[in-house]
């Protein structure tokens, strides 16, 4: 099994370039199956979670290659299949293929994604909507089916501005016949780089990015080259890296309207920011003894969940009690213990962590739950004293692309060990 090795790291200086993103890349994979073409799609990272998306494609008749940070699928031919339990088990993100084949073949039979670290993860929203469209919704024996003929636009309230609902119902509702209205969807960055792809691929949807997304049915969808939106929680981890180890870092490739949450955050802290066209760049001021802030989770342009993990391993050395509350996962504190274990006092009162600042770290064994936690054990190891050992690192390479190279290239002494 691989392990990353992290001692004390001086402050980190220099430049990273940020990849494509992970959230982004795996929806628009999916999408791939409603075009009875060719897709070419630059920027993409490469992940574990990648590639068994290609895999799951495969299934269905979807051939794609790897070159470079390109991919190329080819979905001239698709066959209706049942999506294999092993890949659905390993990745939530499976449930996304179901709007495709629902629009493509009539017919979607995906495993029901059990729970996660970070917590149930039901899909009941997304089952709403393919019924909504005219499809009928089983589920039995642990699988989930949506079969229609035909599907028809229709108006869809979600009761919770979900990512992957937004999304599933989109695909689905691209080929619908007439006009779907969703409500109250997600606003995510990731949803609007979905719909610029469908849209570039011959869709008509309008709003993505806003509240209400409109999505006039086309017959047909075509070939199309798009490239993936930076990863925005990428570059929000290294900006979280250069303030945590009092650094200098300049993060290219970042799409500043994308981290403005994180932006103001750190302002509040004093650490300096200067943003360009197209990168960040996060200094730690001399002088400066950084201050615990309050932070609340909450859908885009809130603070994004997905940094949560990573800006309390800020907090447990920043001075002073902050109050971390997380509003989108029910679970999502899972990195809670692991810090706690390399000396942070953090006390968990229900969607709320009470974080208390210390002077220092210790280094520690510790495990990745789950992604993010991960990647807040791995920064939390560069300021602790002494080493860490960060077990279940597959966690942490499902979703960065090169971590720890990136890390080292900016002064981190981190080594990933083992082998996979
Ligand atoms: C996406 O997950 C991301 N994953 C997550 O990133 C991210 O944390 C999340 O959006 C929120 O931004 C991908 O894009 C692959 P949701 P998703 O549906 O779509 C509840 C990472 O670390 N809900 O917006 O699963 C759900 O239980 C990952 O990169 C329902 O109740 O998120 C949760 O509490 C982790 N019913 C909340 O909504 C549903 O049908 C947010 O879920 C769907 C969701």
């Amino acid at each position: 099994m691989q392990k990353l090795l992290i001692q004390h790291s001086p402050p980190l200086q220099g430049t990273v370039k940020i990849g494509g993103a992970k959230n982004s890349v795996l929806p628009i994979l999916a999408a791939t199956i409603l075009i009875r073409d060719t897709c070419t799609i630059h920027d993409v990272p490469h992940l574990s979670d990648v590639s068994m998306m290609r895999q799951l494609l495969e299934v269905f008749g979807v051939k794609s290659k790897v070159s470079s940070s390109d991919v190329i699928a080819d979905s001239s031919a698709i066959v209706p299949a049942s999506a294999p339990y092993e890949i659905s088990s390993k990745m939530r993100a499976s449930i996304l293929v179901m709007g495709s084949l629902l629009a493509r073949v009539g017919k979607a039979v995906v495993p029901l994604p059990g729970g996660c670290a970070i917590g149930s993860r039901p899909v009941d929203l997304h089952l709403k909507g393919f019924a909504a469209l005219g499809a009928k919704i089983k589920s039995e024996h642990g699988y989930v089916s949506a079969t229609a003929k035909k599907l028809y636009g229709a108006k869809i309230y979600l009761d919770f501005p979900s990512v992957g609902a937004t999304e599933n119902i989109m695909m689905a509702a691209v080929l619908a016949k007439g006009q779907t209205v969703i409500e109250n969807c997600s606003v995510e960055p990731e949803i609007v780089d979905l719909a610029n792809f469908l849209n570039a691929a011959g869709g008509d949807i309008k709003g993505a990015g806003t509240g209400t997304i409109r999505i006039n049915g086309v017959q047909e969808l075509h070939d199309v080259e798009h490239s993936i939106i930076p990863d925005r929680v990428e570059a929000g981890t290294f900006m979280i890296a250069a303030a945590l180890t009092r650094g200098d870092i300049l993060i290219e490739n970042v799409l500043v309207d994308h981290v403005r949450p994180l932006i103001a955050k750190l302002h509040e802290m004093k650490i300096e920011i200067d943003t360009y066209d197209n990168g960040v760049r996060v200094r730690y001021p001399d002088e400066l003894q950084i201050k615990g802030v309050d932070l609340k989770t909450m859908p885009h342009p809130g603070f994004p969940t997905d940094l949560q993990a990573q800006f309390m391993t800020l907090l447990t050395v920043a001075k002073g009690t902050s109050i971390v509350t997380e509003t989108i996962f029910e679970n999502r504190f899972m990195h809670v213990g692991e810090l706690k274990r390399m000396g942070a006092d953090i006390k968990i009162e229900g969607r709320s962590a009470v974080v208390d600042g210390i002077a220092k770290l210790t280094g520690a064994q510790v495990k990745a739950t789950d992604l993010r936690a991960g990647a807040a054990l791995t920064l939390a190891g560069l300021v602790a004293e002494g080493e860490t050992e960060i077990e279940d690192v597959y966690h942490i390479l499902r979703g960065y692309d090169g971590l720890d190279q990136k890390l080292a290239s900016l002064g981190a002494n981190i080594q990933l060990v083992g082998t996979e």
